[in-house]
């Protein structure tokens, strides 16, 4: 059994590593690494105590205290500790050298190679892989780094920081020297070396300094790094502009390569990427690509204030930088595109993946009180509900105060590793305000719920709504036992009236159009309100809870014609879908040619939508078309779900939008045709048009799939844009039939050398809500493209299959679940994070009804008593079923 890290135990170390000189002699399968690390006691650790460096997997040739050989029994070793007994009370140089064989190295933490390129992933603890250390965050050094390769295997090295030197070696070795003088914890460590195509160009910082930056990639793909080098000149722009953050190097690089655990990683000046969210070009990437590119390379940079310059203390702090970093780079987002639309895809993904995590049995605070594996901890809690935390403190403390918050966070914690009651002491001091109350967002698990309930009293003109918050009891251990307490919540609201147009009513509660919600239950009264209105509520979702609010179908119908908040207009939608869905799924209706009199009014509303603006703005109108996903169904039914159910009312649904708008939609899809040899554009508003074209195809093939089917096969044929094949080839493989069988083949041969373009494809028939799927995945495991080695592919194949195609992961007959163990089962022996991440698939097993829930408890407890298991896959398991 691991053991259980704590919180509460957290103590400084005993001893600081100031500064680290690496010497790596790249080998394919025998690197040898000398770290020279000048250490010394931490006046805040324990005086004597002994020094305990953590490994991982490796193996000791040498080591030496300040010059000498270590004397008898003056050290003890094993692969994943050396302890010095009695370290000198006074400055001292340990020089390490450890050897480890980067080809064997499958987990890709550590040293690995990618297609044969050396490259590192370190964080959260794969420095410990590389030499012996103090892998902890709060211990910050200055790192030296000489890389040493044979030239035709490693022509391009690459480390932290600024290149200070480089030469040859004889006849065939070269080296560079790479040094970064500004402290770093060790998970911030990286070097690359291989064979990599450049392309390059200049930034000049507000501070006047020269930047060279570059994108390395696969030699031959330089073409398709152009739009990321652009988003890494537009990302420092932006954190100038809005943070006042410069970037503080002389070069950064980005390195693409395709072998990759996560999405990327911000080390200091290097910043390794999975080719996924590198590579684009109008051929291979959509437009949600470029977007995830552009959102991606903007994370990793902002990291170098919010994660790199401002560390964590210890891994409990995570949601600090994370948190932070997603809040920043949706703030980019949202300014480089449509602030609404990017809102709207925003609470998609919480809704889809935060608010599930959080109602299962994986549920945390997004400040973890205790973790078994730390990996295991990435999660979208810490990451987009963190994100919201900051966002919810903007709201509260208004844009100037929480930017001059901001400002002063950087300036106090800059060079430290910090906490989260660091950030919030920050905005505290500006304010003026006691976050104490607020923070608690950070430590209770569980999506809260708000119920609101609005009344006119026309004798007094007054408008009342009253609020009432609870929050599920979540039994972590932290919080074992006691009621949450309640939360800060805060609600950008406004009036409509029933005819369009706000109300001008008064509360002197509601502060620039914000009500806090700081209790329990809470009452807001409007003075001067004439008529009853439509209350428009959580503008902007200006809080990560569920709203419990009983508007009438025509309270709905008003937002979604007349809010002046986006946001809130489409909510409007999703709700009145959302109703027709979960009455249809909860009384196992079966698959029919309408949703009845609810779905007509829906319908009637839509077009009326459609007509009036869907050409002004494509992008929103393609997100209002687009009904709740099967995820969001489940979770609003909450327990006893049939996941087939589910689709029935989704699909019958969708069958009805399709008939009722169809010529609407085809007109509409003419109309936004793009003009033949048009440029390709990837912006949003082009993008925006594309969107609502294949939306309005989609939900025509519902309908019609055969004239739908005609115009997919048209389109695949005809489009020179992977967004509009892909678009085709997903409306297409939802029928069944000749056509789709053709198309698939015939796209897979033409993607065979593309294995980015190959993921989509494999994805999309992992995707297929019918039985036969489960063979079909099965068959494509086989395909000579596919390997349990390559995280994307086991993304794109199997993690597609289990999380994202609820209707086949959760077949009746328990075989989704069985696929799904034996592929975890499979992997954990070769990358225990990729597996652990699969696992989470069964993130809702309880939810689902009886006979389902069984069957996915046998498979669980079948992994959870597997021999040998990871701490990855254990830990998930275990919590899965506790
Ligand atoms: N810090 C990276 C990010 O930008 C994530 C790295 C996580 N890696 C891991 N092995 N847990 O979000
Ligand atoms: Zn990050």
């Amino acid at each position: 059994m691991q053991t259980i890290v704590r919180l509460a135990d957290y103590r400084p170390s005993d001893y600081l590593i100031d500064r680290v000189d690496l010497d790596v002699r790249l080998h394919p399968t025998e690197t040898r690494v000398t770290a020279t690390l000048a250490l010394r006691p931490n006046p805040a650790g324990e005086p004597g105590a002994p020094l305990v460096l953590d490994g991982d997997e490796l193996t000791l040739l040498a080591i030496a205290l300040d010059g000498q050989p270590t004397g008898p029994g003056a050290i003890a070793v094993t692969p994943r500790a050396l302890t010095l007994h009695q370290p000198p009370q006074r400055p001292f140089v340990l020089e390490i050298e450890t050897q480890v064989n980067p080809s064997a190295n499958t987990k890709l933490m550590g040293l690995y190679r990618s297609n044969g390129v050396y490259c590192t992933q370190c964080e959260a603890d794969g420095f410990r892989r590389i030499t012996y250390f103090l892998d902890r965050p709060d211990v910050m050094a200055v790192y030296t780094t000489r890389i040493e390769a044979e030239r035709h295997e490693a022509p391009v090295l690459l480390g932290n920081g600024n290149p200070v030197a480089a030469g040859e070696l004889g006849l065939t070795r070269h080296y560079a020297v790479w040094h970064d003088p500004h402290p770093k914890p060790a998970y911030l460590f990286a070097l690359v070396g291989g064979r990599l195509g450049r392309v390059g160009s200049r930034f000049t910082t507000m501070e006047g300094r020269s930047v060279e930056v570059a994108v390395y990639v696969e030699p031959g793909k330089e073409g398709r790094a152009d739009f990321a080098l652009d988003a890494v000149a537009r990302s420092m722009a932006w954190d100038e502009r809005t943070f006042g953050r410069a970037y503080d190097l002389d070069v950064f690089n980005v390195v693409a390569v395709s072998d990759f655990n996560m999405g990327a990683m911000e080390n200091k000046g290097l910043n390794i990427f999975n080719d996924k969210y590198v590579l684009a070009s109008p051929d291979t990437a959509t437009d949600a690509d470029y977007a995830n590119i552009e959102a991606i390379i903007a994370h990793e940079y902002f990291h170098n204030w919010s994660g790199n310059r401002v560390t964590c203390r210890d891994w409990f702090q995570l949601c600090l930088k994370e948190g932070l970093t997603v809040f920043r780079d949706q703030e980019f987002s949202s300014d480089e595109r449509s602030r609404p639309v990017h809102r709207i895809a925003e609470v998609r993904t919480l809704r889809a993946r935060q608010f599930p995590e959080d109602a299962g049995p994986l549920a945390h605070p997004v400040r973890p009180q205790a973790y078994r594996e730390i990996n295991n901890f990435y999660t979208a809690t810490v990451y987009e509900k963190g994100a919201e935390i900051v966002r919810m403190l903007r709201t509260l403390l208004g844009p100037e105060t929480f930017r001059r918050g901001m400002d002063r966070y950087f300036a106090i914690c800059d060079g430290t590793a910090a906490t989260v009651e660091d950030f919030l002491a920050a905005f505290a001091a500006e304010s003026g305000r006691d976050l104490t109350a607020f923070s608690r967002w950070y430590e209770q698990a569980g999506t809260p719920t708000v119920a609101v309930s609005g009344r006119h009293d026309a004798a007094a003109r007054t408008y009342t709504l009253t609020f009432r918050q609870s929050l599920p009891v979540i039994a972590t251990e932290a919080a074992a036992g006691a009621a949450p307490r309640p939360l800060v919540i805060p609600v950008v609201l406004g009036l409509v009236a029933p005819g369009g147009g706000p109300v001008e009513a008064v509360s002197e509660r509601v502060r620039d159009g914000v009500f806090v919600l700081e209790t329990a239950e809470d009452t807001l009264v409007f003075t001067g309100v004439t008529a009853p209105p439509v209350p428009s509520l959580f503008r902007g979702f200006s809080a990560p809870v569920k709203v419990e609010h009983a508007l009438t179908r025509d309270e709905r119908l008003t937002l979604l014609a007349h809010d002046g908040d986006a946001f809130n207009r489409w909510q409007a939608a999703q709700s009145l879908a959302m109703e027709v869905l979960v009455g249809r799924a909860r009384a196992g209706a079966p698959l029919g040619p309408g949703a009845g009199p609810e779905g007509e009014a829906l319908t009637r509303a839509l077009a009326t939508f459609l007509d009036g603006e869907a050409l002004a703005d494509p992008a929103f109108a393609a997100l209002v078309l687009t009904l709740p996903g099967e995820q969001e169904i489940a979770q609003a039914i909450g327990a006893e779900v049939d996941p087939d159910a589910i689709w029935r009312a989704r699909q019958t649904l969708r069958v009805q939008l399709g008939r009722d708008l169809g010529p609407r939609l085809l007109a509409l899809r003419d109309a936004l045709a793009e003009a033949p040899g048009a440029p390709f554009s990837p912006d949003a508003a082009s993008a925006g048009r594309r969107a609502l074209r294949n939306a309005a195809l989609d939900l025509v093939t519902a309908a019609d799939p055969e004239t739908g089917t005609a115009l997919a096969v048209a389109q695949l044929d005809s489009a020179v844009t992977m967004t509009d094949r892909l678009a085709a080839l997903a409306t297409v493989s939802l029928v069944p039939g000749e056509a789709r069988e053709a198309a698939l083949t015939r796209f897979g041969e033409a993607s065979r050398h593309e294995p980015l373009v190959l993921d989509k494809w494999f994805a999309l028939q992992a995707m297929i809500p019918e039985p036969g799927t489960l063979d079909r995945v099965r068959g494509l495991m086989r395909h000579p493209a596919f390997s349990l080695g390559n995280p994307n592919r086991v993304r794109s194949l199997i993690a597609s299959f289990s999380l994202n195609n609820p209707t086949q992961f959760h077949r009746p007959d328990g075989a989704g679940y069985d696929l799904t163990a034996e592929v975890v089962l499979a992997l954990d022996g070769k990358n225990p994070q990729v597996a652990a991440r699969l696992l989470t698939a069964f993130n809702t097993w309880r939810m689902v009804e009886d006979g389902r829930r069984r069957q996915a408890e046998s498979a669980l407890r079948r992994v959870a008593e597997t021999p040998g298991l990871s701490p990855d896959v254990s830990d998930i398991a275990g919590r899965s079923l506790a």
